[in-house]
């Protein structure tokens, strides 16, 4: 790919159509690995990045663990496919380096000290590489944790700034990043905290500050598409919770209750005579979603001296203890 001509047309707008101060599209997916503890996959212009994570769980080998704290290990690695030459698989100088930075990028919001002796692994895969993707991968390493349930001050959100032809530019496409005159992948905390930050190239002090104030606008951008994506997830698992929840409160024998059911298998009396009540609440019938008024029940009883069988009697609950409650 040769430098393009010009990075800017007569209205102002970059290679791609965007604006200056534009990102390039993102689409996020949580909890795409079922083998991790939490993941993502993640898409943001043409770059394709997934990240799983695991942990907490115990250190191997011992000695490497720390007794006040968990460890991060934070791997970013590109597939051999990413990229338009095959990149040789295995880590190298450029993945090494990466992995060290985002590593430390997560470390002021990870709450470690509350796992010692535990190890939380990060792994970030670039599927597709088209410039900004040690950005992209940590944009979906923050929400493979939050997926995993690692306790963490807030979200991380990356971004990349540069010049290009004089002008400051967020999240450089790739021609930007390979011609532009600088690039400054920066990430951030939900507060503003930066907690990643390089350049490649050359800014003034003035571009400098006004870079930061740019990418800042591009992390505000991305934490609310993160949250998003956080927020969609979780929406869906309540309401998959409480529909569960409602068949699983119905006690065994009543689930399947009908209108042709016999009431002799739902209330017995025992050897004492003394009428076993079913619960007093009202029961769904899942199916029909009719509800099964307990008081009707309760008329149809009949005495059967011979049955002295425990009513309603859950032989999933077998190992409960006395006097605990089958709920
Ligand atoms: O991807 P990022 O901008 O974080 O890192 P970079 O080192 O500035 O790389 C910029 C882009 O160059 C990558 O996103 C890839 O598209 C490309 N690249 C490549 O084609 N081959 C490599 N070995 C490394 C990077």
């Amino acid at each position: 790919m040769s430098k393009p001509e010009k990075f800017f047309d007569e209205n102002g707008l970059r290679l791609d159509g965007r604006r200056v101060d534009e990102i390039r599209p993102m689409k996020i997916e949580v909890g795409v690995l079922s083998r991790a503890d939490g993941s993502c996959y993640l898409e943001w212009g043409n770059n394709k990045v997934l990240a799983g994570v695991f942990g907490p769980r115990e250190l191997h080998p011992r000695r490497m663990q720390r007794p006040d704290t968990a460890i991060v290990r934070y791997r970013y690695n590109m597939a051999a496919f990413s990229v338009e030459d095959r990149i040789r698989p295995g880590p190298n100088r450029r993945s090494t380096e990466i992995s060290k930075v985002s590593r430390e990028a997560f470390e002021p919001v990870i709450l470690t000290h509350l796992y010692p002796s535990a190890v939380i692994d990060v792994f970030t895969e670039v599927l597709q590489a088209d410039a900004g993707t040690r950005t992209a991968a940590i944009n979906a390493a923050t929400i493979a944790l939050a997926d995993a349930g690692i306790p963490m001050k807030g979200l991380v959100s990356a971004c990349a700034v540069g010049k290009v032809d004089g002008k400051l530019v967020l999240d450089l496409g790739k021609d930007e990043d390979n011609y532009g005159d600088a690039d400054l992948p920066v990430a951030m905390t939900q507060d503003g905290d930066v907690t990643l930050i390089q350049m490649d190239g050359n800014l003034t002090q003035d571009e400098f500050k006004e870079a930061m104030e740019l990418v800042k606008v591009g992390c505000k951008q991305i934490l609310d598409i993160q949250r998003e994506a956080l927020k969609s997830k979780f929406d869906q698992f309540d309401t998959e919770e409480i529909e569960e929840e409602t068949v699983v409160e119905a006690p065994k024998s009543e689930v399947e209750i009908d209108e042709t059911v016999e009431v002799e298998t739902e209330v017995v009396v025992t050897e004492e005579e003394e009428v076993v009540e079913t619960e007093e609440e009202e029961v769904v019938d899942t199916e029909e979603e009719e509800v099964v008024d307990t008081e009707e029940v309760e008329e149809e009883v009949t005495a059967d001296d011979e049955n002295d069988e425990e009513p309603d009697k859950n032989t999933d609950d077998e190992d409960v203890e006395e006097g605990e409650t089958n709920e």
